[in-house]
């Protein structure tokens, strides 16, 4: 048996306003993850500020807590083989002018600010995420 680990997405504001959230867990279900647990919910600038606390002081750091507050965002726990660096090839590279066809950003991203997705790109950053966003609750 194949053993399964969990990672964290985040369907970013401009994911949600396009109406992208069935698609991207369609796509995410179809490769085989299962979704642990998921909600739609606002991030105040305290969990932004926090969940993006290693480039604070970057030059882009305010734009992107504008950003990630601006509206719903859609969290999700999924689990799966291999599932931190699965999901991540999956959405793509950050700037969507490099991401491949075929990835989320790739098929739906034109720039590097409204880049549709987050995926937690270390087991170190998963724990880190899901208890931000999930808090001690770990879904079934
Ligand atoms: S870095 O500097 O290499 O560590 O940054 P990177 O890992 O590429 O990106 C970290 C997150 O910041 C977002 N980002 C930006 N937002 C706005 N403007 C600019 N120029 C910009 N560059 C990077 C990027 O989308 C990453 O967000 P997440 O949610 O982690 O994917």
């Amino acid at each position: 048996m194949l053993e399964k680990t969990r990672t964290f997405v985040m369907v970013k504001p401009d994911g949600v306003q396009r109406g992208l959230v069935g698609d991207i867990v369609k796509r995410f279900e179809q490769r085989g993850f299962r979704l642990v647990e998921a909600k739609i919910m606002r991030v105040d600038r305290a969990l932004a500020e926090r969940h993006y606390s290693q480039h604070q002081g970057k030059p882009f750091f305010e734009e992107l807590v504008d950003y990630i507050t601006s509206d719903s965002v859609f969290a999700v726990i999924l689990e799966g083989v291999n599932a931190v660096a699965i999901a991540r090839s999956m959405i793509g590279a950050t700037n969507p002018a490099a991401a491949l066809s075929g990835t989320i950003r790739g098929d739906y991203a034109t720039s590097v600010e409204y880049n549709i997705i987050h995926g937690s790109d270390s087991a170190e950053s998963v724990e880190r995420e899901i208890a931000l966003f999930f808090g001690a609750s770990d879904g079934v």
